[in-house]
């Protein structure tokens, strides 16, 4: 089957998930009915046809706009399954408990901002700001064609909740955008209660003198319901973040913690391995930072990026005291025992449900590069030798960010290893390595642009002559004591 007609397949695939998570969302409404009128729900809906035919067509327009933005926007997000399921899970899950708070405490009271922010954590701004939209309309439909507040009274507070909503949702992810800690986003749960409160009070206003008691009660649920929304987003985030295995700030905050279980063990058992990933992860970061990538997923993935060496730490130079297994092997095994670190590191990342990206960069981080060591002193011992049997399994980086980390790997063990690293000899070596796997091709599916290449070499040229700058030498002073005690002694005779 050609990639074409496989895509298409993918695609009518999807089309049929989200049938499938439309029905389940009528199923969680019908629930919804019934809970509210256990005795009189089929009477509801008898009497009120032409309501439930608008809810079940209005929910089925909110998905197919849903479907076409993805079609439209971003159709590879629409091709994994895993994607929709998490987009439809936020939304049955927004939904009920929007209905648990509004439908027992009050209509006020619903955390409307806490799908904008999981879907903003989990996903990215855009589809947060997009996907708030589809949310408050679906609460709205929900609201408005269903017996859940099916009261004359409460009529009207259904418009302002749609309006709630939007503001809150809204404001939710423009505030929480640069969030990178948890009470951080507590703090923007108590800052969008100030948009909320001005719609409250905007729909408020002509009860308020005569009911001001009733503005003041709507008034605290709605802090209430924003405070909710951020409380809420940090007890659900760590459930998606495993059930979808999806990287958040809060998680990338956790795996670059040095008390994270795999770093423990990388120190343990590979301590070599592990001060040069702390290097090369200080080196991502900083060139992440230069040409505007995501510097925290670029320094967890390079803290990661050799933990195949865990299978046997011994046989890397970094982790040998004196003794060297490579001495008795033939070059053919040590090059086996060196490349499989990248397959072993992305098995092991993928077993131990780290997120993708983090696994990935396990494997590319020596794309398909000869190891010329070995290689060589392969020629040395037989005189022929087939490259390809010397050189790693790849794939080739297919990020920026696993280019990034491989660029600083070879710098650093390169400068490492050097005995000059004055900034011109840095600079040769920087230069040399990234003209190297130009030449052999290992940026050719990535993005990465020349300008990018450049700016990454004098960033790691700086950091690096930083890091292992030269240190004054002391000058050896002798303290001659006995000589010293001897000429005191004289002074005192
Ligand atoms: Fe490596
Ligand atoms: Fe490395």
């Amino acid at each position: 089957m050609s990639e074409f007609a496989k895509k298409n397949r993918r695609l009518i695939q999807s089309g049929g998930i989200f049938l499938l998570c439309y029905f389940g969302m009528l199923f969680i409404v019908f629930l919804m009915m019934i809970i509210n009128d256990v005795h009189g729900w089929h009477l509801y809906i008898r009497n009120n046809f032409s309501s439930i035919l608008s809810l079940l067509v209005s929910v089925f327009f909110l998905f197919g706009i849903i479907y076409f933005y993805y079609f439209f926007e971003d159709r590879s997000f629409l091709l994994k399954t895993r994607n929709v399921l998490l987009i439809f899970s936020l939304i049955y899950v927004s939904v009920i408990i929007c209905y648990i708070f509004g439908r027992f405490i009050h209509l006020y009271a619903r955390p409307f901002a806490m799908f904008a922010l999981l879907v903003l954590f989990l996903l990215n701004r855009r589809q947060a700001l997009f996907l708030n939209f589809i949310f408050a309309f679906l609460l709205f439909v929900i609201d408005l064609f269903t017996n859940n507040y099916a009261v004359a009274s409460v009529n009207d507070e259904i418009y302002s909740s749609l309006m709630l909503s939007f503001v809150s949702g809204t404001f939710a992810v423009f505030l929480a955008g640069e969030t990178k800690t948890r009470g951080a986003l507590l703090l923007t749960g108590v800052m969008i209660t100030i948009p909320s409160l001005i719609v409250v009070l905007l729909f408020k206003i002509p009860e308020i003198a005569t009911d001001w008691i009733d503005y003041v009660s709507a008034a605290g649920f709605r802090v209430l319901g924003c405070v909710l929304a951020s409380v809420l987003t940090l007890a659900f985030l760590p459930v998606f973040e495993t059930l979808f295995n999806r990287l958040t700030v809060f998680r990338l905050r956790e795996l670059t913690s040095t008390n994270a279980p795999l770093l423990v063990r990388l120190n343990k058992e590979a301590p070599g391995t592990f001060n040069h990933s702390l290097i090369v992860a200080q080196l991502a970061e900083t060139c992440a930072v230069a040409i505007g990538e995501n510097a925290e997923l670029a320094r967890a993935a390079a803290y990661y990026h050799d933990v195949g060496k865990l299978r046997q730490p011994d046989c890397f130079t970094e982790n040998q005291t004196g003794y060297n297994l490579h001495d008795e092997i033939t070059p053919e095994l040590s090059a086996d025992i060196i490349r499989s670190h990248t397959r072993d590191g992305y098995d092991f990342l993928v077993q131990s449900r780290m997120p993708q990206i983090i696994a990935d960069v396990a494997r590319e981080h020596h794309g398909t590069l000869p190891i010329k060591y070995f290689y060589n002193k392969a020629i040395k011992y037989s005189g022929d030798a087939d490259l390809k049997d010397f050189s790693y399994l790849g794939p080739i980086p297919q990020t920026k960010i696993a280019a990034i980390v491989m660029i600083s790997d070879a710098a650093e063990a390169a400068t490492r290893a050097a005995a000059d690293r004055s900034p011109e000899k840095v600079e040769r070596t920087c230069r040399a390595i990234i003209e190297e796997r130009m030449d052999l091709g290992q940026f050719d599916e990535c993005d990465i642009t020349m300008r990018e290449l450049t700016v990454i070499k004098s960033t790691l040229v700086e950091a690096l002559s930083g890091i292992h700058h030269h240190r004054v030498e002391y000058p050896a002073i002798r303290f001659n004591r006995e000589k010293k005690a001897v000429k005191t002694e004289k002074k005192e005779e």
